[in-house]
């Protein structure tokens, strides 16, 4: 078998995100992990408005020498309303200020949702994993069903369940506040989808002494190395860097290092407050919600996808 027959056969992921230092690191860690193909990136706004997103996922791929992967545009917009944006958290260019040259390639024509449409409706579907507001998502679950079948499992990062308002003052983590009415829709959609939650993401971080770790993994994890020292220079009074997005890509590789419940669940979709807050309920729809996470194996895989030679 030759390299390219190779990685013709291997399973492919698309990616939807929003770049955002966290996604950066997932992606990084995506496109270190040589038992799958990532066969594009479709991004979507939320962290960082959707064109500052798409310039700084194509200056991710110029940097690693990756810019075979198609990055595709999506929505600017919610369904409904607008998204908040999260420059105070993630920093300056929603990379923490982390300089990369302006990228010189550009996004691929046409837009997210029909990309995926196609992409789905083809010999070889791609696993889909959503680490942004969902709108891309919902859209492509009503406009192109058929397709939306031959998910064959979404892996979610979003929502919250039993975390404390004093860790989520609008009582509804970023992603599903951004969009709840996508959010609702797309976990009422039928679609078998696995929620890594803010509540299990908050059981990984990095701290200031990982960075030595992380840069001495070669180029993707000097990048994330960067990246998240920038992000700690923006937070001098924050000690962890958690990893949502990582988790997610994580999951998606082994969710064996993960505890995975069934439960059920709604998103608050309608109302003044709480939008996109995540609700029991035993009438919802049904989701494989990450509980636990085994943090050695966690750890030993983000550095192994980051260049990590086991020793
Ligand atoms: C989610 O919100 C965003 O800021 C992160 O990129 C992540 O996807 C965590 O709540
Ligand atoms: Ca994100």
């Amino acid at each position: 078998m030759t390299m390219s027959e190779t990685a013709a056969t291997k399973p492919s992921v698309i990616i939807d995100c929003d770049p955002g230092t966290d996604d950066a690191v997932a992606l990084l860690m995506a496109l270190g992990h040589d038992a799958w193909r990532v066969r594009a990136l479709t991004i979507v706004g939320g962290n960082v408005e959707m064109p500052r997103g798409t310039r700084n996922t194509l200056a991710i791929l110029e940097h690693v020498g990756r810019t075979d992967i198609p990055v595709v545009r999506g929505a600017s917009r919610p369904l409904s309303g607008k998204y908040e944006y999260a420059y105070q958290f993630h920093g300056p260019g929603g990379m923490a200020n982390t300089r990369l040259p302006k990228p010189k390639t550009e996004a691929a024509q046409g837009n997210a949702v029909d990309y995926l449409a196609n992409q789905l409706a083809g010999s070889d579907p791609p696993r889909l994993i959503a680490v942004g507001p969902l709108t891309n998502i919902a859209r492509l679950l009503a406009l192109y069903p058929r397709a939306a079948n031959a998910l064959g499992g979404l892996v979610v990062m979003g929502g919250a369940v039993g975390v404390p308002d004093t860790v989520l003052p609008h009582g509804s983590e970023f992603n599903f506040r951004g969009d709840p009415l996508a959010a609702h829709r797309v976990l009422d959609g039928g679609t078998p989808l696995t929620l890594v939650h803010l509540g299990a993401c908050l059981q990984v971080g990095l701290q200031r002494e990982d960075m030595r770790r992380l840069e001495a993994c070669g180029l993707l994890g000097r990048l994330a190395a960067r990246i998240v020292s920038n992000w700690f220079r923006v937070h001098s009074n924050r000690e962890a860097y958690h990893l949502p997005d990582p988790l997610a890509i994580a999951v998606a590789i082994d969710p064996t290092i993960v505890r995975l419940e069934p439960t059920r669940l709604t998103v608050r979709a309608e109302g003044e407050s709480r939008l996109g807050e995540t609700l029991l309920n035993p009438e919802g729809s049904e989701v494989m919600l990450v509980t636990e996470v085994d943090q050695e194996r966690y750890y030993r895989l983000l550095y192994r996808c980051l260049g990590e030679v086991p020793g």
